[in-house]
């Protein structure tokens, strides 16, 4: 039996669906299962206020969901889909308020990985997943680190290799005739405004209080040590360490010179440094501060990091 039969019949037999996508490893449920959605915010211990991403096999399963398609998604989905970009948009009653906390909007991203596309379509209906990994915590980006999270006779797993982008997708929400930049990732500002000009838009930045992705929160994608910013790495940082318990056996993260190369094995570099480092340091130099493709990527180490070191 191929591993996609084996996903549909875990589903039956009341077990979640790791799937893999180009961003991150999801953790999937079919979007009228309300069961399997309960146990989703249940074994990531993900508070209810935390709206999930659905993730559709074809444009026209997106379509269903909400009550408005609007041109601008069109020329949106044409350029980027599949891929890490996910539109919210105004939900109907096929989307439950279990996935959306209550939001009158939905989430929905086409992801670019084969098997997950396959596994969709062959259940014939879109999956609500967040990333498959406990709140807060580092996202995984290979099975293996599905399987190290949660037991298999809760979650099976669909093996797609490593994640090819390896940070979460870029949320815009599009409402009011506005564009509104949720959360930063791979496909950058500088991409999506020249589609969104043809249509009298530009991305604006997300300046409601209210939590709309708590990808936004502090504290967010954290490694299971300390994460440390070094300012700079030829000041006496070490000693301005010296008072925590901790600060005996630093890990350096490599970042490299390529943002998607850095991107792609981010967070599978945080994961193994923390297996054997007491904390882990990384530091930034002004090329990369201005880059816009370094951008999400420093978003995510600055939500993760716990000390900052000026
Ligand atoms: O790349 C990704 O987006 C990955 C893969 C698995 O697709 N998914 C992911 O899911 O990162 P998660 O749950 O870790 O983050 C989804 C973010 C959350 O911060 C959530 O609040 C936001 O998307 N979100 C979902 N629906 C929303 C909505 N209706 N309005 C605003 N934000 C929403
Ligand atoms: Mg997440």
């Amino acid at each position: 039996m191929s591993q996609i039969n084996f996903a549909i019949e875990a589903l039956k037999d009341g077990k979640l669906v790791a799937i893999p996508t180009e961003t991150v490893y999801g953790l999937a449920a079919p979007i009228d299962n309300t069961a399997l959605l309960e146990k989703i915010f249940h074994i990531k211990e993900r508070p209810y206020f935390d709206p999930l991403i659905v993730h559709v096999a074809t444009v026209e399963m997106a379509k269903k969901l909400v009550l408005e398609w609007p041109e601008v998604a069109t020329a949106l989905v044409e350029k980027f889909w599949p891929g890490p970009l996910t539109l919210v948009l105004k939900k109907n009653n096929k989307v439950t308020d279990l996935i959306t906390s209550g939001l009158d909007t939905v989430g929905l991203r086409m992801p670019d990985h084969l098997l997950t596309l396959e596994f969709i379509k062959k259940l014939n209906k879109p999956v609500a997943a967040p990333s498959a990994n406990k709140f807060k915590k580092t996202s995984p980006t290979k099975a293996e680190h599905v399987s190290e999270s949660f037991q298999s006779s809760e979650v099976f797993v669909l093996d797609g290799g490593k994640c090819k982008v390896g940070i979460e997708s870029t949320i815009v929400l599009l409402q009011n005739q506005e564009a509104i930049l949720l959360r930063k990732g791979m496909i950058t500002s500088e991409e999506l405004n020249p589609i969104l000009k043809k249509f009298g838009l530009s991305l604006l930045e997300n300046l409601s209080k209210k939590i709309q992705a708590p990808g936004q929160i502090e504290h967010h994608y954290m490694p299971s040590v300390p994460l440390v910013f070094v300012a700079n790495l030829q000041s006496d940082w070490k000693k301005k360490l010296s008072s925590f318990p901790w600060n005996q056996s630093p890990g350096e993260l490599q970042l490299g010179e390529d943002p998607f190369m850095a991107a792609r094995n981010l967070y599978s570099q945080l994961r193994e440094l923390a297996k054997k480092s007491s904390f882990i340091y990384w530091s930034l130099n002004e090329q990369k501060n201005k880059d816009p493709y370094w951008e999400a990527l420093v978003d995510r180490l600055k939500r993760a990091t716990s000390h900052f070191l000026e």
